[in-house]
């Protein structure tokens, strides 16, 4: 699988209320989002986030090969974490694969959704991202015979959930979403470029160069567009919305440009400031 990730943390991080970085509608924080105490409880609207997947990359000093049980152990303490931090209708957009052949076959999907539900979060809807990127189209098993075969589903979802219920009345009422949006994306089968192509030329608004994850300088960047329509469709204009790992600021990005509050919080000091930089360079600070 061509697909890189992420470490988890097992939360080494110094623990300060102090942000990284703290602006007007922005605010980075370098942390573990698990032991973080920089957020307020209940008061993000909506958070959109991939999280470290676990799958065996080394990564810098980094290694996020950790046990499937521990994963899922991880996986339900920052879910925890950040109901805590969610208002009664906040709303929660995860980004994760349908499941990994990496180190042994697993349901990720099915798995973090059950463990979701377990500390609180509700159900509302799973949308299908094709990230059109046949490159992941590598590992086959037994070739041209029946004996162990893999099959691999070219697709991610975005698990859609809610904390308490699922109309929304805090904020302020304001949406910004058009017409042919709204229908398009209201299709819960999404079909943009993936990782490789994260952001693409042709959008002016969402672009950040045109650059690979290689120039970005992240190894799993989403390309903008992923928050940007997660935001339009489940937040209100102003509302907050989180990123728990928010790498190289894609979500922040997309936040800015919306003009909602931005809040990513990343372990890694490196990730914060090329956040940072690429906000800088959107000149999306106010
Ligand atoms: C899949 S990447 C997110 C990429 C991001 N969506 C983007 O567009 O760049 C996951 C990120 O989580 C960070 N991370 C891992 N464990 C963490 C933790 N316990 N708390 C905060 N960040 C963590 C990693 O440093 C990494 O940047």
């Amino acid at each position: 699988m061509k697909k890189t990730n992420c470490q988890v943390s097992r939360g080494t991080a110094k623990r300060s209320k102090k942000p990284f970085f703290d602006a007007k509608d922005l605010r980075i924080i370098r942390d573990d989002f698990i032991n973080t105490l920089a957020i307020s409880p209940s008061s993000v609207d909506l958070t959109v986030t991939s999280p470290p997947y676990g799958v065996d990359v080394k990564y810098g000093n980094y290694d996020d090969g950790v046990p499937y049980s521990e994963y899922l152990e991880f996986t339900r303490r920052w879910l925890a974490k950040c109901l805590y931090l969610t208002k009664s209708d906040g709303r929660l957009c995860l980004n994760i694969p349908l499941d990994k052949n990496k180190g042994g076959q697993q349901s990720v999907y099915a798995d973090v959704e059950t463990v979701a539900r377990q500390v609180g979060w509700r159900y509302h809807t799973t949308i299908i991202w094709n990230e059109q990127n046949i490159s992941r189209r590598t590992a086959w098993g037994s070739w041209l015979s029946a004996s162990a075969p893999f099959v691999i589903p070219p697709v991610e979802v975005i698990l859609v959930m809610y904390k308490g219920s699922w109309k929304k009345t805090s904020g302020s009422g304001r949406s910004d979403i058009s017409r042919d949006e709204f229908m398009s994306w209201t299709n819960g089968f999404w079909e943009f470029n993936g990782r490789d192509n994260a952001e693409p030329e042709t959008n002016p608004v969402w672009t950040f160069g045109g650059e690979s994850r290689k120039k970005i300088g992240h190894p799993a960047p989403f390309p903008i567009e992923l928050p940007m329509r997660c935001i339009k469709l489940f937040s209100f204009v102003g509302d907050t919305v989180l990123d728990p790992f928010a790498g190289s600021g894609s979500t922040m990005i997309a936040a800015r440009q919306t003009n909602r509050v931005g809040i990513g919080v990343d372990i890694d000091r490196k990730y914060c400031e090329l956040a940072l930089a690429r906000i800088k360079q959107l000149s999306l600070l106010v």
